[in-house]
């Protein structure tokens, strides 16, 4: 094989209470890579579309080579590979853009040098392109974009990561206002402490939405989705936040929260006809406010990334 297609899914970090340790997969957005092996022992990234000229070319600067080197240290390999990367979704999103980009090129070098390992292991080098991204290597966009579904990553030192059941009715809306929230910096206006008030009422909120997605039991999963720690703090960074939230609970969502670091926000619902009416309402919201915004109705995703061909 020389030339190999994958595709890799956008993602919804956080899931409200679990900061950096839970995360699901959706069906759409999500990117594609084309890689194909050259006889130059160079890593070329030859073509970018869909990124408005805004991700660098140059190998060292890019998470998708970085990651393929990494890759490539790791078996000693000096194989050349051209990359072409074709963003199907929005840059800085709150989506994991950077995520499903890393993703996606270390299933296609997998694949292509001949699977030596397994989507667990590739787990670690798609957390270092997270650190070339934001300066942060979290697990919980890339995590759920290599093993598909709704991820827990128990922990970090040792690296833990687990697929969790979730109920297969959800439907997902993910809205994105072009507002500008890099992850970086979204990181940086959290507080270092907090109350063991708040950490008792997270927790107890993480293992409700757990639980919940085990049972099936959407009234426990809709109560476990509330934030106390980052949300209150993020949620200046992302205009009329807390409207948009009332909308969409007035409309029927079973929760509402930030996607990630933001700016997208996203609703879980129990069916696609109220994922619709959600995403059109936040649209028109935030078109008032003459915020432009693009949405995505989608579900779950189940496999995480794929190979297309
Ligand atoms: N857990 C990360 C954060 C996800 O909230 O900063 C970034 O998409």
């Amino acid at each position: 094989m020389n030339t190999i297609k994958v595709f890799a899914p956008a993602t919804v970090a956080n899931v409200v209470c679990g900061y950096d340790i839970l995360g699901f997969a959706i069906d759409e957005p999500g990117d594609e890579i084309i890689l194909s092996k050259n006889n130059s022992h160079q890593i070329a990234i030859t073509k970018i579309e869909g990124d408005g000229g805004k991700l660098p070319k140059n190998p060292d600067k890019n998470v998708v080579s970085h990651v393929i080197r990494l890759f490539l240290k790791k078996i000693n390999s000096d194989q050349g590979i051209d990359i072409e990367l074709y963003k199907k979704m929005p840059l800085n999103s709150g989506m994991g853009s950077s995520a499903a980009s890393s993703v996606a090129a270390l299933v296609a070098i997998n694949e292509l040098m001949g699977a030596p390992f397994s989507r667990q292991e590739l787990l670690p080098l798609a957390m270092e392109g997270e650190r070339i991204a934001c300066g942060n290597a979290h697990a919980d966009n890339v995590a759920p974009a290599l093993l598909g579904g709704l991820v827990l990553v128990r922990s970090y030192e040792p690296l833990d990561a687990l697929r969790l059941p979730y109920p297969k009715d959800l439907s997902v809306v993910c809205v994105h206002p072009y507002v500008d929230v890099p992850t970086g910096e979204a990181r940086k206006i959290i507080k270092e402490r907090i109350s063991l008030k708040s950490a008792v009422q997270q927790w107890g909120n993480i293992a409700g939405l757990v639980a919940g997605c085990c049972t099936n039991d959407l009234g426990l999963v809709g109560r476990s989705l509330e934030d106390v720690i980052i949300e209150p703090v993020r949620a200046m960074l992302i205009p009329y936040f807390y409207e948009m939230k009332q909308f969409a609970l007035d409309s029927g969502a079973i929760g509402f929260g930030i996607s990630g670091s933001g700016p997208s926000v996203f609703a879980l619902c129990g069916n696609m006809e109220i994922a619709e009416v959600i995403s059109q309402k936040i649209k028109e919201l935030l078109s008032q406010k003459n915020i432009e915004s693009e949405s995505f109705v989608t579900k779950i995703n189940e496999d995480g990334a794929r190979v297309i061909s």
